[in-house]
This record gives structure tokens, C-alpha cells and sequence, in this order.
């Protein structure tokens, strides 16, 4: 299938890519790069051997959306374009709203006109909310979140669900992760967030790389074995192959729309993900364990059955490999990826 990625340039967005082209399908990405950089596409070209055609464009601009669809051959979408910063989203509400949904809209209606019925979506566990009983599992009802960001996630899934069930012949798969962390094995290409890293991996990683003095850990007083949180972390090439299943399950599935988990099924602390750091650069790392952070919870992971049993996508990579390939793309690339 010839697949459009919104958001291709992005972490999880550059990772899908490289997945999808090794399954055999065409790829061409739009993004606005207001959190990646242009740099990305070389990378991924080198990576793939062969050209991946750019679209440099903000969504929310329903024109240029529209005229996308209309001269390029389209089969199918999958959209992670979106602000993402929890704690941003809780500074800057509006913005995360409109850009969140609008680009998600302006995508919908030019897939709607040009007949593109196949999507799958970038969605979060963070729309599991803080009731949900652990693990989680996808026919939870409640779904919410305390964060404009997360609400997005929580909206876009019921307008894409909606939309999908009305209109003739949409397949759509909300994929809800847990927490992506490594980088492809190249180590050309990884996570690389714009300022001070909000996520665990990448502050260890810039630790680890002498950009950060030390690791405050958030808590050390949870109910966890250890006393610090704990979360589901699952390889971004895992990550990346659980949409390359979803996207060529569409055809096959019963249901409009469908929420799947991807995760391990396993928590692992932050002390515990700080250790197998240490063990992937070969020494120890300065840290001080401070308060918690405001809104996280002490513990959760998938369940992760319906992805296995429906798209038989299952996680294969260990805290380990992900720490020692989150290690050599930051390792090789200190100051992530280049500006020009
Ligand atoms: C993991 C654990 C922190 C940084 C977030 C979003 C979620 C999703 C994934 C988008 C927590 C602790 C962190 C640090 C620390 N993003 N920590 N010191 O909060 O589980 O999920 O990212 O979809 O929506 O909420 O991930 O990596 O921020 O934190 O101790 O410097 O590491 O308290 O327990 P989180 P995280």
C-alpha cells in the first residue's frame, strides 16, 4: 500500500517508516516540524536505501491537506501528527486543542473526499485515566484523562470511532501505548526531544552523554517494590512493527474502529530502568531521588492480549536492548540530530 504518516519526522512517527518500508510498502510523510527536523528525512533515506518524498506543511491547513489527497495516491494513513507534552498541554490548553483535533479533522475530511478508508491512529494509555484497574485493558469505558493532551487522545478516538462507523467501508485502529523508549539498531536515528526531556529514557540518556548533571527521581515513595514508579516501557522498533500489523489487519477486522494496547505486560521502575542503563554505558550514574511529580500514578502496564491474539504482534525487545540502543544513537549522536 502506498501510506501517508503524518508525523513521519517525529520519535515514533520515523521509526513507523523504516517499518513499513521493510514490510514492502510505499511511504511518503507530511510534517511541519515544529517538534523534529528536516535532517530526519536523510537519515531515514540512508536508512531504507531509497527516496522518502517530504511534505513540509502544517494539517490544520485544510487547503493544502485537501490538495495532498488529491494529487497524491493515498491507501492509507497513520497519524501521529500532535502536540504531545503532558505538562505543556496544562500550560497551553487552546493550542493542544486546536492543533491536536483540527489536524485530525482536516485529515478525516480529505480522506473522506478522496475515498481513503483506512487509518490507524497514534493514541496513548494516558486515555485510561486514574481509575483504570491494572493492567489495562481496551473495554474499559471510563475513558479520561487530567491532561488536555490526554483528552485530545481520549476526543480523537471518539470522532475517528464515530466517523468510521458512519462512513462506508472506514477501518480504523486506535492504538493506545504504553511508553516507547530505544531506537533503531543503526543508531542513526532516536529519540531526540526539543529542550529539557520531560520522559525518563531520554533525560537518563542525556545523563549518560554529560548534557545533564543528574537524574531526579521522581518519587521514591510509591507502593512498588523499590518505591519508585512504575511503567509499562516497550521498544519504539516494537512500537513500530505493532503499526505495521494493525495497519494490514484493517481489512480483516469485524469492527469500524478498534483500540488496541501495545505494551509488554510488565512494569519495570524507574530505578530498576536506571540500573539497565547503567549496565548498557558500563558505569554508574548520578542521581538524587526528589518528590513526585505532580499527576503520576504509582503504577500501570497492558494487557496486551488483544494485540497479540488479533494482530499477532507481540513485544520482543528487553529493558536491556532498550537501553543499550537508546545508548548507541545517543552515544553517536550527543546533541540528537543536526539542524542542517
Ligand atoms: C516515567 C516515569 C516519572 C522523568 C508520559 C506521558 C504519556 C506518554 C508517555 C505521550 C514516571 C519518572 C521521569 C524524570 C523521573 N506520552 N521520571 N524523572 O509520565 O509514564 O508517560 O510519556 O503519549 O502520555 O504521560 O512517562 O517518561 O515522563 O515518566 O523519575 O526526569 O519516570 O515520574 O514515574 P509517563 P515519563
Amino acid at each position: 500500500m502506498r501510506v501517508l504518516v503524518s508525523g513521519g519526522a517525529g520519535y515514533i512517527g520515523s521509526h513507523t517508516v523504516l517499518a513499513l518500508v521493510a514490510a514492502g510498502h510505499d511511504v511518503l510523510v507530511v510534517d511541519d516540524f515544529s517538534n523534529s527536523k528536516p535532517t530526519v528525512q536523510g537519515r531515514l533515506e540512508a536508512i531504507a536505501g531509497r527516496a522518502i518524498p517530504f511534505h513540509a506543511f502544517d494539517l490544520t491547513d485544510v487547503d493544502k491537506t485537501e490538495r495532498l489527497f488529491a494529487h497524491e495516491q493515498i491507501d492509507a494513513v497513520v497519524h501521529f501528527a500532535g502536540f504531545k507534552a503532558v505538562g505543556e498541554s496544562v500550560t497551553k490548553p487552546l493550542e493542544y486543542y486546536r492543533n491536536n483535533l483540527d489536524s485530525t479533522f482536516a485529515l478525516a475530511a480529505a480522506m473522506a473526499k478522496h475515498g481513503v478508508t483506512r487509518l490507524v491512529f497514534s493514541s496513548s494509555a494516558t486515555v485510561y485515566g486514574e481509575k483504570a484497574p491494572v493492567p489495562y485493558q481496551e473495554d474499559y469505558e471510563h475513558l479520561s484523562s487530567s491532561s488536555p493532551y490526554g483528552q485530545t487522545k481520549v476526543m480523537i478516538e471518539r470522532v475517528l470511532s464515530d466517523v468510521a462507523h458512519i462512513s462506508e467501508g472506514w477501518k480504523v485502529a486506535l492504538l493506545r501505548y504504553f511508553n516507547p523508549v530505544g531506537a533503531h539498531e543503526s543508531g542513526d536515528i532516536g529519540e531526540d526531544p526539543q529542550g529539557v526531556p520531560n520522559n525518563l529514557m531520554p533525560f537518563i540518556a542525556q545523563v549518560a552523554v554529560g548534557r545533564r548533571e543528574k537524574l531526579t527521581v521522581f518519587g521514591g515513595d510509591y507502593p512498588t517494590a523499590d518505591g519508585t514508579a512504575e511503567r509499562d516501557y516497550l521498544h519504539v522498533t516494537d512500537l513500530a512493527a505493532g503499526h505495521v500489523a494493525a495497519l494490514e489487519h484493517l481489512d480483516d477486522m469485524a469492527e469500524p474502529a478498534r483500540a488496541f494496547n501495545l505494551g509488554t505486560g510488565t512494569g519495570t521502575s524507574v530505578l530498576q530502568l536506571l540500573k539497565a542503563f547503567e549496565r548498557a554505558v558500563g558505569r554508574e550514574l548520578p542521581y538524587e531521588i526528589g518528590p513526585r511529580r505532580s499527576g503520576d500514578l504509582p503504577a500501570f502496564w497492558a494487557d496486551p492480549t488483544r494485540a497479540h491474539t488479533e494482530l499477532g504482534w507481540r513485544a520482543t525487545k528487553t529493558i536491556d536492548d532498550m537501553c543499550a540502543d537508546t545508548w548507541r544513537w545517543q552515544s553517536r549522536n550527543p546533541q540528537g540530530f543536526p539542524d542542517a
